[in-house]
């Protein structure tokens, strides 16, 4: 594994592989003080964040590396320089690359001409790394994959649907995705097929549903994400609440999934859009446990690209 742009490249092992490397540097950071020391780690931004950029640094100060933040918008690159020139000149400075990008071509195309391992931290396609911090988080909770049913709600036509399929098929996980009906809501159908083939190795199961009780009914993982992606424009936003509005995750529809269910949002979270103050504050939230462990999996991810 030296890339990671997608997440159905992994296997089972080697996710498992990232999440135990995870849990074991979230219980003895300090054991890891010395693993990245005097390696360097490019980031490039071409859309905003909190986590994936804060995460990645820390990370690197705490494991003795460093991260240098390379922000597309005051850069040459798409001006004066080719994605390509820029992949192959950083490589021959840093040890590792990561890359937020809208394009998941783009970002392909920098994975595909560096000759150092590049990390996908989210396209309009995928975003793996958020996902291998959600599968920690899941097992943490809940002990194992074994049987678990993840239901997601909301706009299903995204990098974060499409990167919870690969991870739930391939580790097990029973997905059902709630949405409203419409090319433009539903998960890409090459997605879905890829996601059911996983599945039917893992042996569970893959569903699109639009009955939002349907989809919620047995669930141990509650998950939601944004309606406003980064690209959509503002004067599509009124009509997008409307149409998301029945996948709203409310308290109403918490208590129809398992009691002990607990809420997933990769965040930033909107409250009053795709979920209640009352649920995203509330005792079922493992939000910010979420959030925490985008550092200690990209810490692990970063460590086997490295190996
Ligand atoms: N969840 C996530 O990727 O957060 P950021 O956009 O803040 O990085």
């Amino acid at each position: 594994m030296k890339k990671l742009v997608d997440l159905s490249s992994l296997t089972k092992d080697e996710i498992t592989s990232i999440i135990d490397l995870a849990d074991a540097l979230k219980k003895d950071p300090a054991k890891y003080s010395q693993a990245m020391l005097g390696k360097t780690l490019l980031m490039i931004f071409d859309k905003a964040s909190l986590r994936t950029r804060v995460s990645f640094e820390v990370a690197m100060t705490q494991m003795g590396g460093h991260g240098i933040y390379y922000n597309v918008s005051t850069s040459p690159l798409g001006k004066k320089e080719t994605m390509s020139d820029t992949a192959q000149t950083a490589s021959r400075y840093v040890d590792i690359i990561m890359a937020r990008m809208g394009s998941h071509e783009d970002f392909v195309e920098l994975a595909n001409t560096s000759s150092v391992p590049v990390i996908n931290a989210m396209t309009n396609f995928a975003h793996p790394c958020q996902i291998l911090a959600d599968l920690q988080t899941i097992r943490e909770k809940k002990g194992s994959f074994d049987g678990l049913k993840l239901a997601y709600f909301g706009d299903s036509n995204n990098n974060v649907t499409h990167s919870l399929l690969y991870g739930c098929a391939i580790m097990g996980i029973n997905i059902s995705v709630c949405c409203p009906t419409g090319d433009e809501y539903e998960p890409m159908p090459e997605v879905l097929e890829k996601a059911k083939s996983l599945a039917a190795a893992s042996g569970s199961t893959v569903e699109v549903t639009h009955d939002a009780q349907a989809g919620v009914s047995g669930a141990d993982v509650v998950y939601t994400d944004s309606w406003m992606s980064y690209h959509i424009a503002d004067d599509e936003k009124a009509a997008r609440i409307e149409t998301f509005k029945p996948y709203q995750v409310n308290q109403d529809l918490m208590s129809h999934a398992k009691p002990d269910a607990i809420f997933m949002n990769c965040l930033p979270a909107m409250r009053g859009m795709e979920q209640t103050a009352e649920v995203v504050d509330g005792p079922q939230s493992v939000v910010f446990d979420e959030a925490e462990n985008r550092l200690h999996a990209c810490k692990a991810l970063m460590l086997e690209l490295l190996k």
